[in-house]
């Protein structure tokens, strides 16, 4: 099929202080991202999470890298083993690491070395209610987040939950970053519409690499 955007040069749009939207950046590697994203599913796979209070989660979420994100009684962890597996999670894919490495360098991050990178599935009506990224010790590291597929709208606010909120459509191959002065700033994904995108079919995936030292 003919991609009239195939070739489209990526360009920033800045969202707030410390934080970029690097439009389309990720679209030239994104097909090699998806085989990625099945490959570590097939060792680990998506599932919905419950959160410490017994909700469970819309989205489906699995893992790779050194360690995981993941949720128990307690509350949320970084946890080295995969809790439905009892395995190590898979190794992060080189293209993953890769595209993280260019996309915080032109971010104005350089040195991000991220040894998690949690993989988001979202089918229609999925969601993720606003929220902090706050289980890194390292606060100095920014979060880089790839989006692929379906569309979506992001919303990203302030340090505060009922900070104002700006509303950003996030499309196949689009990856925003923040860190330094936006490093917390609360954040959410509105629930996602049905429709029907050529690289990933009925679903939105998204991949948020972050440091966890
Ligand atoms: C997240 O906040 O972990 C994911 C955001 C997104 O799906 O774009
Ligand atoms: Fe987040």
């Amino acid at each position: 099929m003919l991609d009239l955007f195939a070739d489209e040069t990526p360009w920033q749009e800045p969202l707030a202080e410390g934080a970029v939207i690097l439009r389309r950046f990720a679209r030239a590697a994104a097909g090699e991202l998806i085989q990625q994203i099945e490959h570590v599913a097939s060792h680990s796979p998506f599932r919905q999470m419950v959160t410490p209070g017994g909700y469970t989660m819309s989205v489906e979420m699995t893992n790779c890298g050194a360690r995981g994100w993941t949720t128990d009684p307690h509350g949320y962890l970084y946890s080295p083993d995969d809790p439905l597996t009892g395995r190590r999670w898979p190794e992060m894919p080189q293209a993953f690491r890769a595209l993280s490495d260019a996309a915080s360098q032109a971010a104005g991050y350089p040195g991000f070395t991220p040894d998690a990178c949690l993989i988001n599935r979202y089918a229609p009506g999925a969601k993720l209610s606003l929220h902090q990224d706050k289980d890194e010790p390292n606060l100095r590291q920014p979060i880089v987040s790839v989006s692929l597929g379906l569309p979506a709208v992001f919303q990203f606010g302030g340090l505060k939950r009922n900070d104002p909120l700006v509303r950003v459509m996030l499309e196949h191959g689009d990856v925003v970053v923040w860190g330094g002065p936006s490093r917390l700033f609360y954040h959410g994904i509105l629930p996602l519409k049905a429709g029907h995108h050529p690289a990933t079919g009925e679903v939105r995936y998204n991949l948020t690499f972050r440091c966890t030292e």
